[in-house]
């Protein structure tokens, strides 16, 4: 790796940025969510699967959940934390056709991130709670609740997918916008774990 560095820009260093759980725990989270999504939509009946996987996106948020907390600086909550200033900021140079270079989330790559873990959250809440009323694919908790409210929470789990879609299909938009126009491949760093940074970044 340490060869490639000539290549670089002043100021700009490779690093080992993402940690291998992060790592796992995205590709897993994609391989997880794309099933669960397809199967609700597109599988048998009987979703048993479907709640399965499902489960298997509660466990992942739980630990995202603690690596955001606790986990290596680059993975914690608070490391892509950013006020409107400085995502405005970012927001006004992304056009430029130069890689960000942004040890970590970047701005806008943060808003992504937190607005996919977060609708995944109310993805998974809405689930355990809903009752389509047709006595196979009862969530496991919509009996602690109303009729009423477990028929809501399954039309909100409904849109929620739809809404997942939409931020999902945005997320690798803006993963090929980055590949294509500003010449930064993000995919590389999340399978390795190297990425190029510069450690202050002037909101590029
Ligand atoms: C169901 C599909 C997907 C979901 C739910 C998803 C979710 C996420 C989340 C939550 C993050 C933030 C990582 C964290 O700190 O926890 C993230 C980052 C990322 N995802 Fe995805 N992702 C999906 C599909 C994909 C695909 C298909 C690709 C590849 C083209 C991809 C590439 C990336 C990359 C490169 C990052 C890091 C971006 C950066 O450098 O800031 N994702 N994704
Ligand atoms: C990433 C997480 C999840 C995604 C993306 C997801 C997505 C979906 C989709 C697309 C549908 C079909 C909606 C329709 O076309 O009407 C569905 C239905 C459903 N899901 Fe999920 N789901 C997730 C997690 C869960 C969990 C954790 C549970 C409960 C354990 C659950 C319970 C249900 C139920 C009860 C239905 C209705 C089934 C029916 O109409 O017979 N889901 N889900």
């Amino acid at each position: 790796m340490k060869d490639m560095d000539h290549e670089l820009p002043e100021g700009v260093t490779r690093v080992k940025l993402w940690d291998p759980a992060l790592r796992l725990f995205h590709w897993a989270l994609v391989i997880c969510v794309v099933t669960t999504w397809v199967l609700g939509r597109y599988g048998p009946n009987i979703m048993t699967l479907h709640f399965y996987l499902g489960y298997a996106v509660i466990g992942l948020l739980a630990f995202r959940l603690v690596w955001g907390l606790f986990g290596p600086a680059p993975a914690r909550f608070s490391h892509f934390l950013f006020g409107p200033r400085t995502t405005l900021s970012y927001m006004s140079k992304v056009g430029r056709r130069e890689p960000s270079y942004w040890p970590g989330h970047n701005p806008m790559g943060a808003l992504a991130a937190f607005g996919l873990l977060g609708l995944l959250g109310f993805q998974v809440l809405t689930g355990l709670f809903a009752d389509p009323e047709d006595f196979i694919n009862v969530g496991p908790l919509a009996n602690q609740v109303s009729t009423d409210t477990a028929r809501m929470a399954l039309g909100w789990h409904y849109r929620g997918s739809l809404v997942l879609l939409a931020l999902v299909v945005l997320h690798v938009g803006a993963i090929l916008f980055y590949k294509t126009w500003k010449r930064e491949d993000l995919v590389r760093p999340m399978i390795t774990g190297w990425k190029a940074v510069r450690q202050n970044p002037d909101q590029r």
